[in-house]
Formats: C-alpha cells, sequence, structure tokens
C-alpha cells in the first residue's frame, strides 16, 4: 500500500466541486488522505469524485455532500456528516467563494449580503465549528482560509469582494491566535488570477477581455496561477512542514501584490 504524507488523515474541503477547491481535492487525494466534499452544485461534486477515483488508493475515502453553504443548518450537518463518515476533521480548507463585479454606488444589500454571507460568514462559521470538533478530539490541525490579493490590492468594481476577503484574511490572524493554545494552526492562501471557468465565464465582452489581459500584464511572471500552484501552497500549510506557521496569509499571485510595474521604465 502507498504511503503519503496525508494518509490517514480526513480533509473537509468547501468549493471542492470546480476550480481552485477542486484542484486542492486531487492535490490531497494524491498525498493519500481521505476527503470529504462539499458544494453547491450536486453535478460538478459528482464529477469531481469520478474523476478522482483514478488516482485514489484502494483504503482511500471520497465523500461528497452538496447543498448551500450559506445556510447554517447546512454547515452543521456537513460537519456532522464529516466526522460521522471520516471519524474526524484534520484539516479544514474553505474554498468556496463568489466573485461578482458591480459599481459601489449600485451596490444593495442583497448583493452584499450575497458575497458576505458564503464568503465571510460561512468562512467563520465552519472554522469555528471544526476548530470545536478538533478540540474535542485533541486534534492537532490546521484550517485554511482561501482569500485573495483583493485583501491586499484594492479594485474597483468589487467593493463586497474586497472586504470579503480582507475580513477573512483578519479573522485568519484572530482564530491563530485563539486556537493556538489547542495547537490548531490558523492560515489563508490568496491567489492571484487563476483561469478557472467561473473565472473565465465572467469575459462576457471585450471590454471584460481587455480588463482581464491587463490584469495579468500587472503580474510580474506575466501569467495566471494553474490551481495545482495555489493548490501546492495549501498543502504546505496542512502539513507537518509548516508546523510553526500559524495566523499568516501565502499570496501566490506571480508577485502582482509585491508592488507595481510602471511600463514606461520596462
Ligand atoms: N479564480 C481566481 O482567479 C481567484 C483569485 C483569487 C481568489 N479566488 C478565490 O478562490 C476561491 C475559489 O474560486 P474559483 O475561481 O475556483 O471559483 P469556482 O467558481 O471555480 O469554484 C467555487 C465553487 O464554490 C461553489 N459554491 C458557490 N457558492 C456556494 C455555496 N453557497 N455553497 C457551497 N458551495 C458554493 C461553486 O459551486 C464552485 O464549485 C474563491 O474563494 C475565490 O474568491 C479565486
Amino acid at each position: 500500500m502507498r504511503e503519503c504524507s496525508f494518509t490517514n488523515k480526513a480533509v473537509l474541503i468547501t468549493g471542492s466541486g470546480a476550480g481552485i477547491g477542486k484542484g486542492i481535492a486531487k492535490k490531497f487525494v494524491q498525498e493519500g488522505a481521505d476527503v470529504f466534499l462539499v458544494d453547491i452544485n450536486e453535478e460538478k461534486l459528482a464529477e469531481t469524485k469520478e474523476e478522482l477515483k483514478s488516482i485514489t488508493g484502494p483504503n482511500q475515502k471520497i465523500i461528497i455532500f452538496s447543498g448551500n453553504l450559506c445556510s447554517s443548518s447546512f454547515r452543521k450537518e456537513a460537519v456532522e456528516q464529516a466526522i460521522g463518515s471520516l471519524g474526524k476533521i484534520d484539516v479544514l480548507i474553505n474554498s468556496a467563494g463568489i466573485y461578482p463585479s458591480k459599481p459601489a454606488l449600485d451596490i444593495t444589500e442583497k448583493d452584499w449580503d450575497s458575497v458576505l454571507d458564503l464568503n465571510m460568514k460561512a468562512v467563520f462559521f465552519l472554522n469555528q465549528a471544526v476548530a470545536q470538533t478538533m478540540i474535542e478530539k485533541k486534534i492537532h490541525g490546521s484550517l485554511i482560509n482561501i482569500t485573495s490579493t483583493a485583501s491586499e490590492v484594492a479594485r474597483p468594481g468589487v467593493v463586497h469582494y474586497c472586504s470579503s476577503k480582507a475580513g477573512v484574511k483578519m479573522m485568519t490572524q484572530v482564530l491563530a491566535l485563539e486556537l493556538a493554545p489547542y495547537n490548531i494552526r490558523v492560515n489563508a492562501v490568496g491567489p492571484g488570477l487563476v483561469e478557472t471557468e467561473t473565472l473565465m465565464n465572467t469575459l462576457t465582452t471585450d471590454e471584460a477581455v481587455k480588463e482581464h489581459d491587463e490584469k495579468l500584464s500587472y503580474s510580474p511572471l506575466q501569467r495566471a496561477a494553474d490551481v495545482e500552484e495555489i493548490a501546492d501552497g495549501v498543502l504546505y500549510f496542512a502539513g507537518s512542514k509548516a508546523s510553526y506557521v500559524t495566523g499568516q496569509t501565502l499570496l501566490i499571485d506571480g508577485g502582482y501584490s509585491a508592488g507595481r510595474i510602471f511600463k514606461s521604465l520596462k
């Protein structure tokens, strides 16, 4: 039987039906973990499970559970089901998130709540619920939140999104302090541009494509990230190599947040 770094570890990953969450799920399955995958999109979740089968070891478990993470009863059920099926949760990764655009002057309360409910409130209460199970079971676990360069660099048209990610960055730091006595580490990974299907589907106008290309040009490495490059950062935080790391955000953004590129100086 192959022995990997996450063999017998139980990992709950939200938003794992697509994009970055799906890439993270693949990474942890490759590393031997049992995974509990949560997403609102039942069909995509089933597809993910099917795709992961070919890399799953004989005793490894992949459990899927679909529902809306904005619902507190669904979140409670998801954590209970994960414990019921895997016995524990060693690692939580919050990747489910949405990133709609609208000018600040047009944003309604409904727009604001839809972003903050998923990107920030659901993230906090999942961290809380999973931390409670870790404390109860004396697990020295790892909680990892997917933020964004939007927590660092302001961008017009996404004030609700930027606010949610900046909030999660600070939430990560506060939780790291409060959970350190239990040896639970809390960190965040902030991706730069990742050309996931959802992101590419937002490029429906020439203007949006132009803006996307311009954003890419602001990354010193001049390209988008591969999902795997983001998953590698998450794996680092989850594992024993990061045993002394907590309260940190790792920006995997090709240098985008490091500073401004002045085109005239190139
Ligand atoms: N793609 C990027 O360039 C990028 C950059 C920085 C940060 N991020 C962050 O990475 C995370 C994933 O982004 P992505 O591009 O992979 O998106 P994605 O749309 O590909 O994946 C997000 C997943 O979350 C699920 N989801 C949405 N609402 C949900 C809900 N209410 N309950 C449960 N599941 C729900 C979706 O069904 C989807 O499968 C987000 O938090 C996003 O803010 C993405």
